[in-house]
């Protein structure tokens, strides 16, 4: 087995999977503020941009050759409430920034989260009433969120709420509405996880929660069928993309996604995982580079078509150099 490892050019000769700037998808923190790039404490090299630092931040992504970028907007406190009606504004924080996006870096995908934790005061994906979340009434809200973004331009609506069908009842709306061809991503296989947690602080919504669990609507760690159900039912519903998340503690979901559905596969490498190899190549612990490398291989091996990751722009620069 070694005779084919001996030398650099002979492993470039045999290496079964390899990593594109055609892979990655850049998810990017917006803010209210004016040339604000404020960093993220707890995802070191992480920003938050303010909308006017746009063209110019997702310019130099495009430069690059990615793909696609991931809108998350950072929601001022006193624009929360407790049905997240800021979310549902055409002149919110992310319909600004697509549309701006749109303007000055025409040729990038512009991808929007669907889901209601930026912009509720208790930080819950859908409405709560009496400690449940409510999943018709949430979906009813989601579908003019969705419409608020196809109607700023966003190319790819990305449902991470969890709610039970709302893929079907946001595709029929956009059909309705004449944005027939805004694409759809579900996050299909969205699990309730420890490693969201950086992500709470970047966005603003590390609210109470209350008694209220996100195990009631986001996915058990313990389940594998599950996620097949829940992809099944997403594309059923007019899902054209479908995503596992988080990514690397869940490769084999994403394996068995690809290998189930042949449906273009992504993975969320998620705030948590970020901070982690971060942290470590901080304190030396471990050579960050070649773990961030190493970590994105490893989602095209398990046959992931793509990556949202918060290192796409390192990662495509240093492809470049
Ligand atoms: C919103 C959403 C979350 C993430 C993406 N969309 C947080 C959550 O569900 O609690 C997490 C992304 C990350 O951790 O990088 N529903």
């Amino acid at each position: 087995m070694r005779r084919n490892r001996q030398t650099d050019w002979s492993r470039r000769l045999v290496a079964e999977n390899r990593l594109s700037v055609d892979d990655l998808i850049w998810p990017v923190f917006v803010r209210v503020g004016h040339g604000l790039e404020e960093p993220v404490e707890s995802m070191p090299g992480v920003f938050r941009h303010s909308v006017d630092r746009l063209a110019e931040v997702v310019g130099e992504a495009r430069d690059l050759g990615i793909p696609a970028v991931a809108l998350f907007p950072f929601t001022e406190p006193e624009l929360k409430d407790a049905t997240g009606s800021y979310s549902e504004r055409d002149d919110n924080l992310v319909c600004e920034a697509v549309r701006a996006i749109k303007k000055d870096v025409p040729d990038i995908g512009v991808m929007c989260d669907v889901a209601l934790d930026p912009y509720t005061d208790h930080g819950h994906d859908g409405v709560l009433e009496d400690d449940r979340i409510l999943n018709d009434e949430s979906v009813e809200i989601l579908v003019r969120q969705a419409l608020a973004q196809a109607r700023a331009g966003c190319d790819i609506i990305a449902p991470s709420d969890m709610m039970d069908g709302r893929i079907g009842t946001i595709r029929r709306a956009l059909d309705a509405e004449g944005f027939e061809n805004v694409q759809i991503m579900a996050y299909s296989a969205k699990y309730a996880s420890a490693f969201y947690g950086p992500f709470r602080d970047a966005v603003g919504s590390s609210g109470t929660l209350g008694k209220a669990s996100k195990s009631t609507y986001q996915m058990d760690p313990a389940n594998t069928d599950e996620a097949l159900r829940e992809l099944a039912l997403d594309i059923a519903e007019g899902a054209d993309m479908v995503m596992v998340k988080p990514g690397m503690p869940y490769l084999d979901i994403v394996r068995r996604a690809k290998d189930a559905f042949s449906m273009p596969t992504y993975a969320y490498q998620v705030s948590g995982e970020y901070a982690m190899i971060s942290a470590a190549g901080l304190n030396g612990w471990i050579d960050r580079d070649r773990a961030m490398m190493e970590s994105l291989l490893g989602f095209k091996r398990a046959g992931a078509d793509g990556v949202l990751t918060y290192f796409a722009v390192e990662v495509a620069k240093r492809m470049k150099g």
